[in-house]
């Protein structure tokens, strides 16, 4: 049984599906192999070093393309190149998958929520925006099946059995040719799942996402966007007009947006999420008053310890440089409007200790203004979280005389 600090906190070790391995070291690269390849007697042979050699040329290119804050940078319309599109199913999906799923594992109330939506309406229908080649809603997928494969396994051994649900997935992507790819891959997600009787019915819109808002369907279990908003304009029409009324009205376990940790995608958030409050949050906010960093400065971003999964995601993270061991990001997760979510009075640490000529200290989320707060002997960091502030607990409201924040190296 968690405490609530645990059950808050966002500095915790994920664990991943063992499926969601089988689909990175198996399905994907065969998959990969057999459509990119330029030569037909590459084809259905082993993913080999040699594979990692000539695909990592594109990712290499493509990686550059992502670590630079997007914002004002021209980023082309990368999918339309094929060697982008195996680079991303190869490296990308794996890293951006791992994020979906560590937040899928922190948030377990919101899963329920999309089960029992699944449930009452028949259909677990998971609408990904930008979805690209479905890494959100395939990781949600193999999340939620494994989960109910688990379940299945200590009542019926062995058995084949329906599942307790149609599965639709709805892939909004302004690039039709990766939305193509992600549909061929899919198509052999349930040989990962022999236990299952069942299909996916997936519809894949290639448009704009922002462009017919309206189209959105009100009645999902879930509404992921990943890795979207920092490539799309930023009109505050289409988020003020379009987007936050629709969020009002979500169902099942609302919807999660993630994006880098970059500033500009985080303060993006933030201020969709000012429009839209007082409503009903999973994460990571901790309070229902201002967001205190949704300009200037700071911004509000987790690094979560990770072993990713993957023998080929590693070996193509060695070629990016080194071997992935956090994951970067920033997201909001809003409930639906009806969703009574966990109320705490815990208080959420933004930053990892900075040095400040009064010592080290941390930034806490507190309504308005960031707190800072004197780091404790035993040092806290990023997404922990701490008991709530007392007059004599250290916080302090004023930051305006505090140098640039430095970023010291973090524990393993
Ligand atoms: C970085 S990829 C993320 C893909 C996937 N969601 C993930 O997290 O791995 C961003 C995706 O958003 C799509 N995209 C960018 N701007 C878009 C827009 N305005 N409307 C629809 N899709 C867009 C791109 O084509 C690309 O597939």
């Amino acid at each position: 049984m968690k405490n609530e600090f645990e059950t808050h906190s966002l500095s915790q070790k994920p664990h991943f599906p063992a499926r969601w391995s089988n689909l990175l070291d198996e399905l994907i690269p065969a998959f990969v192999k057999n459509r990119f390849s330029p030569q037909a007697s590459w084809k259905n042979k082993p993913f080999s070093q040699d594979d990692v050699a000539f695909f990592s040329k594109g990712l290499l290119e493509l990686s550059d393309f992502f670590t630079e804050d997007r914002e004002g940078a021209k980023l082309p319309n990368y999918f339309t190149t094929a060697k982008f599109r195996s680079s991303y199913f190869l490296y990308f999906f794996a890293l951006q998958g791992a994020k979906f799923l560590t937040l899928f594992e922190r948030y377990p109330l919101a899963i329920e929520a999309a089960l029992k939506h699944a449930e009452k309406t028949g259909t677990l229908r998971i609408t990904d925006v930008g979805s690209g080649p479905g890494t959100a809603s395939i990781a949600f997928l193999i999340f939620v099946l494994e989960k109910l494969a688990a379940d299945k396994a200590k009542t019926k051994p062995g058995a084949k059995v329906n599942l307790p649900f149609k599965i639709q997935l709805v892939w909004i992507d302004h690039n039709e040719t990766i939305l193509k790819d992600g549909e061929m891959m899919l198509a052999e997600i349930f040989s990962l799942f022999p236990e299952f009787e069942g299909s996916i019915d997936l519809t894949t819109q290639a448009r704009q996402w922002w462009k017919h808002p309206k189209d959105f369907n009100f009645d999902s279990s879930i509404v992921l966007f990943g890795n979207v908003l920092n490539e799309s304009t930023d009109d505050p029409r289409i988020y003020n007009s379009g987007l936050v009324p629709f969020l009002k009205n979500i169902s099942g376990a609302g919807v999660l947006m993630l994006e880098p940790a970059f500033k500009s995608a985080s303060q993006r958030i933030g201020r969709i999420r000012d429009e839209l409050m007082p409503h009903p949050i999973w994460g990571p906010c901790l309070h229902e008053g201002k967001f205190p960093i949704s300009e200037g400065r700071d911004w509000c971003h987790f690094s979560v310890p990770a072993v990713l999964p993957g023998s080929f995601f590693k070996k193509f993270s060695i070629k990016l440089g080194s071997k992935r061991e956090w994951l970067k990001f920033s997201f909001v997760w809003f409930a639906a409007a009806d969703k009574p979510v966990l109320k705490t009075k815990l208080v959420r640490v933004i930053s990892d200790p900075i040095r400040t000529p009064r010592g080290n200290q941390n930034q806490l989320c507190t309504p308005e203004r960031i707190t800072w707060y004197k780091t404790p002997a035993r040092p806290i960091y990023r997404g922990d979280v701490i008991a709530p502030l007392t007059s004599s607990s250290g916080g302090k409201k004023s930051h305006d005389s505090i140098p640039q924040p430095k970023f010291k190296s973090r524990r393993n």
